[in-house]
């Protein structure tokens, strides 16, 4: 059989239609795969914009409404995805929010808002695609951490918090799947040209870009190049790591 004749892999990017998950959604349609971007229906007008900008794809970006932040939705989704194009094979959790304000300041709500979409948005995605992964024998998640979460970052005690916990989520979960086919794997962005960056007050947005050796915001093509590398199928040898694509922002070992 002709490599074209294959099914093409499913793959899921939530926050898909978002700064970096558009980006993304690209990157791994260009490599072959069918791709379903998710995101919250309530987007209407950058959804419009979204479905422009992929019109070129001819079918191969899909879109279905989710809220990451709920479990029995996510997992009706999941369901309804399966039914319409087939298992999913590569899930990329790329939605994310922030609720920037220093401890002192921070109410619950943006402690626990935050927490909802950038933390148990992975629990909720993952634990509805993982058992369909194993018991097939292939899989690659991917889920989109940040620099913030290896640093710490003024005023984002609850990003920090949950993007540090995203990577220890994920190297939990590379061991439970490592025999199974299925790779978990964080890339860390650093500062993106994306609206979320564009929302930090200028002064401080300079400082930040004054500090990246590179000299530069990232792309979102930086971080979607990341995200199909890791999830290539000749990358199963690739687990639990943490990919950083910051412009040498942070560097470490
Ligand atoms: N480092 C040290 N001190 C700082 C500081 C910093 N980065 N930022 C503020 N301060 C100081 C101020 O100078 C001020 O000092 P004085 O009291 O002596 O005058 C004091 O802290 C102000 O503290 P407040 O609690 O009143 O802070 P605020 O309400 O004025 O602003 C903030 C806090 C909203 C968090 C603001 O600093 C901010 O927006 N910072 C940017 C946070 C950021 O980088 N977010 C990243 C978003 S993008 C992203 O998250 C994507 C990704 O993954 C990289």
């Amino acid at each position: 059989m002709s490599h074209s004749a294959l099914p093409k892999r499913v793959a899921l990017v939530t926050g898909g239609i978002g700064g970096i998950g558009t980006e993304i959604c690209r990157q791994l349609a260009r490599a072959g795969r069918q791709v379903i971007a998710l995101d919250l229906a309530s987007r209407e007008e950058r959804l419009a914009v979204f479905r422009d900008e992929v019109a070129g794809f001819d079918g191969a970006i899909g879109f279905e409404p989710a809220d990451v932040s709920d479990f029995d939705g996510c997992r009706q989704q999941v369901e309804r995805v399966e039914q319409r194009h087939g298992s999913i094979d590569i899930l990329v959790n790329a939605a994310g929010i922030t609720r920037d304000a220093s401890l002192r300041k921070m109410t619950p709500q943006q402690w626990h808002e935050l927490m909802r979409v950038n933390l148990d948005g992975v629990f909720n995605m993952c634990r509805h695609v993982v058992e369909g992964m194993t018991a097939r024998g292939f899989g690659r998640i991917v889920n989109i951490s940040s620099v913030n979460g290896q640093t710490g970052q003024f005023g984002q005690t609850n990003y920090s918090a949950a993007k540090a916990g995203v990577h220890g989520f994920s190297m939990a979960l590379a061991r439970e799947t490592a025999r199974k086919g299925v790779t978990v794997n964080t890339v860390s962005p650093g500062y993106c040209d994306t609206p979320m960056v564009a929302a930090v007050p200028a002064e401080i947005r300079a400082q930040i870009i004054a500090g990246i050796p590179v000299g530069r915001l990232g792309a979102p093509a930086d971080i979607a190049r990341a995200v199909a590398f890791l999830s290539a199928d000749d990358a199963g040898y690739i687990t639990g790591a943490n990919l950083p694509v910051n412009g040498g922002y942070f560097m470490s070992f």
